[in-house]
Formats: structure tokens, sequence, C-alpha cells
């Protein structure tokens, strides 16, 4: 019989500390909602302490969340775990998840903490926890280059002071599979209690082997799986979620592994997550990277037109990628609008409806055909919420082969319209530049990507625009059939995310 393993998600914590990943609250509970659509068991939604911003998003996932554990990291501090608490404490199925280095190396030269010291403060603190909460996860940081003796007697610790879950991370992407088995049967077989709890496991990817070495883990005994969306993470991130459970899928018949994850999600979540931090997957990436169900030489097509499983391991179906691709047009109304929406798996309120369906039109006299692809997009950027402090009125561009860019554009400012003029090293940079006056903040443009998000000679281009302002990357993105529009929006986007977070912290 095949055994069950519990998916961790850790994309709003581990994920959102890699490079350019950072989200903001709107955003994290977005990603959160999906997350729960997606059905993974756990959700860890942040590190609490690390600032006003991490507290409040913990807090608030926790109070919208309602089928999912939701986690908070904390170090194996009182004042860490008490703030934990604060956050998490309004979920349904609250975790507070703590944890302190455990290898030579680290216990020596991070934490200048003899092993002894380390085991009665880990001890000290899930009893801390504890008090707060029922359900516990401790986790040994740096576990895999640590001496399993020392792990079996410090875990058999803090599961007799109330830890419910027992993390091994592979903290630096070190390890390899079959070590990595050997390794947690040596834990269990030093241990009394550990078999007790659910064995977790944390893969980073420094050497490309965290999904196989989380399997591996899997079969020594593991009963949840620590992973992000797309796989992002510190360095060369974590575990990719859609890897683990459509591997668990696949090929159940010789991992003898299942999870209650909906693959049919899947799409979506990397999608939505991609939009929202601007990082997209490569196109080669396992599952979910644009070429992973094409075929592009004439054998394999042939193959796959006479019979699907020639070369076909999974159906791109199974993860929530439409086949039908040719959908509305002009002339469709709002019902073949509201329809199409269901069969994609949108549940929306009538307003969401109204407001896409608006939106559906203005492109529609844009562009011949709207694909499903289009109507995705038109719904991930309406689901992407902050407030709209600038809005794009108009442009106007004047640009060609022998002569300098300018750019007059006229933004709205509630209900102010401000108009500049600049030239510029193309339309683009001149369209930029007049904005820039206008917003008069100090910011740099970090990176400026377009690309086509549908198919056919009238696509919808896509803008992410990275803006620099007080050291933190802020990401817009921007949609439409005109390039340069879709980069103002994308430049626009970015602006009000500063906007809307230095309000934010205003606030705090
Ligand atoms: O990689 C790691 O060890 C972690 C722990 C905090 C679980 O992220
Ligand atoms: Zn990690």
């Amino acid at each position: 019989m095949a055994k069950e393993i519990k998916i961790f998600d850790t994309t709003l914590r581990d994920g959102e500390q890699s490079p350019g990943c950072s989200m903001n609250i709107h955003e994290k509970i977005r990603v959160a909602k999906q997350l729960e659509l997606l059905k993974v068991d756990v959700i860890e939604a942040g590190f609490a302490i690390a600032s006003p911003g991490d507290f409040t998003s913990v807090r608030e996932i926790s109070k919208n969340v309602k089928n999912c554990t939701v986690a908070s990291l904390a170090r194996a501090l009182p004042k860490d775990i008490d703030i934990a608490w604060e956050a998490v404490k309004y979920a349904k199925y609250p975790r507070i998840h703590t944890f302190i280095a455990t290898s030579d190396i680290h216990m020596k030269y991070k934490l200048k903490m003899k092993p002894e010291e380390v085991l009665e403060n880990a001890v000290n603190m899930v009893e801390h926890a504890k008090a707060y909460c029922e359900d516990i996860e401790f986790s040994a940081e740096d576990a895999t280059r640590s001496n399993p003796e020392f792990l079996a007697k410090l875990f058999d610790r803090v599961i007799k002071v109330g830890a419910t879950v027992i993390n091994i991370p592979d903290t630096v992407g070190y390890t390899t599979p079959d070590e990595y088995y050997e390794f947690i049967t040596t834990i269990r077989e030093k241990s009394d209690y550990l078999d007790k709890v659910d064995i977790s496991v944390h893969c980073h990817n420094d050497l490309g082997m965290a999904v196989a070495n989380s399997l591996a883990a899997a079969k020594a005994g593991a009963t949840q799986i620590e992973c992000t969306i797309n796989g992002i993470g510190e360095r060369a991130g974590n575990a990719a979620l859609e890897e683990i459970v459509m591997a668990m899928n696949t090929r159940k018949d010789v991992l003898g592994l299942y999870c209650n994850v909906d693959t049919k999600q899947i799409m979506r979540s990397s999608k939505l997550l991609s939009s929202i931090t601007g990082v997209e997957v490569q196109p080669n990436k396992a599952i979910v990277g644009n070429n992973a169900f094409a075929h592009e030489s004439g054998i394999h097509q042939h193959g796959v037109l006479e019979e699907r499983t020639t070369y076909e391991i999974m159906t791109p179906e199974s993860i929530g990628l439409s086949q039908n691709k040719m959908v509305l047009g002009k002339h469709s109304g709002k019902h073949a609008f509201e329809d199409r929406l269901k069969a994609l798996g949108y549940d929306l309120s009538k307003e969401e409806i109204i407001k896409a369906f608006g939106q559906f039109k203005e492109l529609a006299d844009k562009k011949k055909t709207i694909y499903d692809d289009d109507i995705e997009a038109i719904i991930t950027r309406n689901t992407i919420a902050y407030p709209e402090v600038y809005k794009l009125q108009r442009f106007v561009i004047n640009s060609g082969n022998t002569i300098t860019s300018t750019a007059a554009v006229i933004l709205m400012n509630h209900d102010q319209e401000i108009e500049e003029v600049s030239i510029g090293d193309g339309p683009v940079d001149a369209a930029f530049k007049a904005i820039e006056k206008i917003i008069g903040i100090d910011m740099t443009l970090e990176d400026y990507k377009l690309h086509s998000v549908t198919e056919g000679k009238d696509a919808q281009g896509e803008a992410i625009v990275k803006l620099k302002h007080n050291g933190k990357i802020y990401t817009g993105r921007g949609l439409s059939t005109d390039v340069v529009e879709a980069s103002i929006k994308g430049y626009i986007g970015a602006v009000n995310k500063i906007l809307y977070q230095v309000e934010e912290k205003k606030e705090m």
C-alpha cells in the first residue's frame, strides 16, 4: 500500500528569502490562497520576527487560510517563539516551527555554543513553544553535516517535551540520495521516539539533488517533505514541489508514495508565483517549464500523434494545462466568458467577473482571438492587489531609426492628470524617463524583460520591470498587445508597489 507524504510548502518563507522573490502582504495572501487550492498540508507563511511586514503577513495568512496548517519559523529564542505564536494563533491549525543548528561547524563558528548547550536550549525552547501550541516542529539546521548519535539524543529529548514533527534538513544541499537514506535510517535506529512523530525533510538544491534526496528520505521513513513552488529558495533553491508531487504520482509503482495535492492546480500556482515575483522558470524546467510538454522533433511529434505515451509520461491536463487553446472572440458574451472561467477552474465573485469581462472586451478589440492564456493573464493580473496610486491615462511616442525617441506620458494621480515629456535611447527608455519625472522619487531600473505570454502575431506582451528603492527590489508587471504600453504599465506597477510599501511602513 502506498504511504502518505505530507507536503509542507515553504515558498512564502525559504522561497521568499531568495533574491528577487520578495512579496508584499497582498501577494503573500494571494499565494497562500492558491496553496490552499493546491491542497498542501502545511503553509510556512513566514518568519514572524524577521520584520513587521513578515509578522503581519503571517498573521493575515493565519486568519485567511482555513484548510491547511499555518506555520511560522522561529529561532530557538523565547522572543522569536512568542512573536511566532502572536502571528499564528489565529490559524485554525497553527504550528510553531523552531530551529537551531546542530553541526559542529555551525555550533562552533555561528552559535559559539557547546553541543550540550545546544541540546538544553532546544529542549527549553520546544517546552516554551508547547505552552502556546500543540503542533511544534523542531528543525536541526545543517542536520546532514551533524553527528547522527547527537541528533538521535537531541530528537528524543525534544520529542519528550512535545515536538510533534522533527525536521532533518540538508541545509547546504550537500548530501546524496543513498547517503541521506542511510543517515535517516541510522538516526531512526538510534532513537527511541522518532517513529512516534512525523519525520520531515527539507532539501536545498546546491548540487541539483534536492528532489532526489527528498524522495530517498521518504523511502527511509520521512513522512513530510518541505518544498517550494518552482523550487525557489536560498542559493540554488529548495526541492521543487511540482517535481516531488509529479514524481510520486507518475512513479507510484516504484516509490510507493502519495500526497493530497491537487495536481491540476500546479501550473496555475507556478504561473502566479512567476508573475508576482517576475522570476520566470527556465523553459526546460521539469513539469512547469514552457517546453515541458512541447515536442519539437519530427520523430517525437509523429510518435505523440500516433500514441501520446510514446514520448509523454504525464498528461499536460494532469498539471492543469488546458489543451483547448482557441476560445473566445470579440463577439463572445458574458455568459460564454463566465463559462470559460468556470471551465478553467476559477471561482470569482460577481464584481471580479464584471471587471475581468471589461478587460476581456478591451483586449478583444485589439486581438482577434482570445486564448485561455490571455484569460489566465487577465485574472492573474487582477488578483495581484495593491493600490494604484498612479494609473496610465495615455501616451504618445515619437520614434524611428533616424531620430531621437521622445515620449509624452500622462498619468492619473487620484483625480489629477500629470504630464511629462522626455527623450531617451529608444521609446521605452524615453517613456520610463518621463514617468521618473512625474514620480520624483529616488529609484533605479534594475531589470527589464519583455516576452509574449500568448500566441499569434497579436500576442500579448508582458513586461517585467524591477525597480530598486532604498536597497529593495520592487517588481511590476504590465500586459498589453503594445509592448511600449506593457512596459509603461510594468514600470507604473513597480512604482505603485514602492509607494504602497512606504505607506505600509508608516502604518506599522
Ligand atoms: O535550510 C534549513 O535548514 C532551513 C531551516 C530553518 C529549516 O531553512
Ligand atoms: Zn532551508
